[in-house]
């Protein structure tokens, strides 16, 4: 499935069952994010757990076989699909002789790996930063056989074994207040473009499903460099061009996973803003992923969950070159409104479908407003007059006042051929503040290795 790193660390996955419930397809998935942090899984153990035992969470019978599975296995690291209490981390660690990561380490070490843009990179490292401190209390001296590896130590994970806590407090500190600083000037950002009339759209869907590489196909490579009319703080948001109905602005978000942890949602909630103020969704499926409809209902649990479950959609259904006889198309799924395109993202096919279904999305929308253009703004007057735009006009000495009514598309390319209009600002992000600094100065104190 996964064409990530297939060598990795030697992990066990244990895989607890609730009581009546089929737990396959949670192990199979758990399995996929394992594979995508780059572990080789070599094992994988279910066990039911009526009651998490206080102690190891699983049964000691459970834990007595897994480290058998250990030993058999020469296995690194140890996986468990539930939220482990650091007790139960420590104990399990101490039992089983190796390193024991739960759900949410597993989760934030795959996003340390994804994360692209400052605010994104921030929210990871603090986020697993206060994961790792309530794990701190005793060290980690229990582990007498640790080996290489570091799945749920990237990050500031591989600092902490030196880092006292003091130092370890400093640090959320210091990037709490980053953090904070970043988001204010995103949030700035953000109420720009909500100003503005460009519409947006945001890219969302599972992790790994491709919505980086359907990021960077629909923008190209490299365009955020040349981009002043659109640039933002943020280089996972950018213009798209090219449309009929105009430019939008296209953002791209963290990959969502199912049962994202709370904690989780509450530190990403700046950058699944992307995804709840846009004006549509494209909602990225790996259309080659056997679990396909779960998937789908993984991501709209967590859009209900930001608040952006309401906003329309458009699915799209990527890598069709991995299923066979798949050719690029656009319609609806049957029985409901839902769009869908099906494309592939790294091959370039059916581009050109999701570019017409965003513009017939987008053609309808209208710049409505009242411009007061100075005497010296005849050349922009007579043409507004030519596209038929203007509904009224009042005149004074000062120029005049023009009711428009036109295509935001024709709107923008006007904003484009007359710069020097302030009357067409609303059509413009601003550029970034002068005291913007893109990477962040250092401080003396013990930095997290880049993902
Ligand atoms: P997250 O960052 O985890 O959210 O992942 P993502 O959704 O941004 O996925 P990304 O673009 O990183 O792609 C994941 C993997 O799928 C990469 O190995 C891509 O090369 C691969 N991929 C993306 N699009 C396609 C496609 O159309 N066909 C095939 N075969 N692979 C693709």
């Amino acid at each position: 499935m996964f064409e990530r790193e297939k060598r990795g660390e030697r992990a066990l996955l244990i895989q607890p069952q609730a009581p009546g419930r089929d737990e396959s397809d949670s192990l199979e998935e758990f399995s996929e994010l394992a594979r995508s942090a780059g572990a080789s899984v070599l094992a994988t153990l279910t066990g039911r757990v009526d009651r998490p035992n206080p102690a190891l969470y699983i049964g000691s019978g459970k834990a007595e076989e897994a480290k058998q599975l250990c030993a058999l296995h020469d296995i690194d690291l140890v996986l468990v699909n539930a939220t482990l209490s650091p007790v139960q981390e420590r104990n399990l660690e101490k039992h089983l002789q190796c390193r024991v990561v739960d759900r949410t380490g597993l989760i934030l070490d795959i996003f340390s790996q994804r994360a692209r843009s400052f605010e994104g990179k921030l929210q990871v490292e603090l986020a697993q930063l206060k994961h790792v401190a309530t794990r701190l209390v005793r060290g980690w001296t229990h582990l007498e056989r640790q080996r290489g590896g570091s799945i749920g130590l990237r990050g500031p994970g591989e600092t902490q074994l030196e880092t006292d806590r003091r130092l370890l407090a400093e640090r959320v500190k210091v990037l709490s207040r980053r953090l904070e600083q970043a988001e204010r000037r995103q949030a700035q950002a953000r109420r720009a473009r909500l100003r503005n009339a460009v519409p947006r759209i945001a890219l969302v869907g599972y992790t790994n499903a491709g919505k980086s590489t359907l990021f960077n196909a629909l923008t190209g490579a490299g365009a955020y460099a040349a981009d002043q009319l659109f640039a933002t703080l943020d280089p996972t948001v950018r213009r798209l061009d090219g449309l009929d109905c105009g430019d939008v602005v296209l953002a791209d978000t963290v990959g969502f996973v199912s049962d994202l942890p709370h904690e989780l949602v509450a530190a990403f909630r700046s950058t699944l803003s992307e995804a709840r103020e846009a004006d549509l969704l494209l909602h990225v499926i790996d259309a080659a992923d056997p679990l396909v409809r779960e998937r789908i209902a993984d991501v709209e649990a967590v859009l209900a969950e930001i608040g952006a479950g309401e906003i329309p959609q458009v699915q799209v259904f990527n890598k069709i070159d991995r299923v066979e006889d798949a050719q690029p198309r656009r319609d609806a799924e049957p029985g409901s409104e839902v769009e869908r395109v099906f494309i592939s993202a790294r091959d370039g096919l059916g581009l050109d479908l999701l570019r017409q279904a965003l513009s017939a999305r987008f053609a309808s929308h209208r710049f409505v407003d009242a411009l007061r253009l100075e005497p010296s703004a005849g050349r922009i007057r007579a043409r507004l007059f030519a596209l038929g735009a203007v509904r009224s006009e009042t005149v004074d000495e000062e120029g005049w006042e023009l009711q428009v009514d036109l295509p935001l598309a024709q709107a923008g390319r006007l904003a484009a051929e007359f710069p020097e209009c302030a009357a067409f600002d609303a059509l413009r992000a601003p550029p970034p503040p002068e005291d913007w600094e893109p990477t962040p100065e250092r401080d003396g104190l013990p930095a997290a290795p880049a993902g």
